[in-house]
């Protein structure tokens, strides 16, 4: 059995949604479990502190399961155009993992939600790819035999999952959207058994 981590951060759940997704599609392939993880939010006063422990949720994240999962599922709330800082404060961190190439070679997929349609989906999708294969991952996306690719009215692309979630957040994810996010999930969790 071999673990794929799922990592994100959502403030309001959208995000979140579409990680659910992605461990579901992890683990309908046999042989292969998500470990979800998130981060803390970043405190614009720099000595506040969150709890140790999330009062909901999936825990922190820690650097020992970049090391012991064999491959990512990276998740964001686009923030403007960019994945959100939480997320970047934590890869911040990963000097030690890049040196020792602690997730070189191992798979890794992109997933993002946004307020507007056409806000920057691909371009935040884009920005966390840059950190993995400065990591030496290797990238998984979402091939145009999903025939979902072609007919979306909201989120979904090549490049990863994506949701639409509306100005006030109100948009659920489509089954559309759903369905393209346990597609990617499952195709990681295939690639990272056959490199296992
Ligand atoms: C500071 C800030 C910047 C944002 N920038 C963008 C943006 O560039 N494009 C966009 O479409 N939505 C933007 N949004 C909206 C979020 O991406 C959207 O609400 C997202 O679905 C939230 O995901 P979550 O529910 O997982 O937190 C921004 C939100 C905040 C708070």
């Amino acid at each position: 059995m071999i673990e794929v981590l799922v990592l994100y951060y959502s403030r309001n759940g959208a995000t979140r949604r579409l990680a659910e997704a992605i461990a579901e599609g992890i683990a309908g392939v046999s042989g292969v479990e998500a470990r979800m993880r998130t981060v803390p939010a970043v405190s614009a006063v720099s000595e506040a502190t969150e709890p140790a422990i999330p009062t909901a949720g999936p825990p922190y994240v820690e650097l020992t399961d970049l090391s012991e999962c064999a491959g990512l599922a990276m998740g964001s709330p686009t923030r403007f155009g960019n994945m959100a800082a939480p997320l970047k404060y934590f890869i911040d961190q990963t000097g030690a993992q890049w040196m020792t190439g602690a997730l070189r070679g191992k798979p890794a997929c992109v997933f993002s939600s946004t307020g507007s349609l056409h806000g920057g989906q691909e371009t935040t999708l884009l920005s966390m790819m840059l950190p993995l294969l400065h990591h030496g991952m290797l990238l998984v996306g979402i091939p145009y035999s999903e025939a979902e690719l072609m007919t979306t009215s909201a989120g979904g692309t090549p490049y990863g999952a994506t949701h639409w979630a509306g100005a006030d957040g109100s948009h659920t994810v489509t089954a559309t959207e759903l369905h393209l996010a346990q597609v990617l999930g499952e195709r990681l969790a295939r690639v990272a058994l056959r490199l296992a």
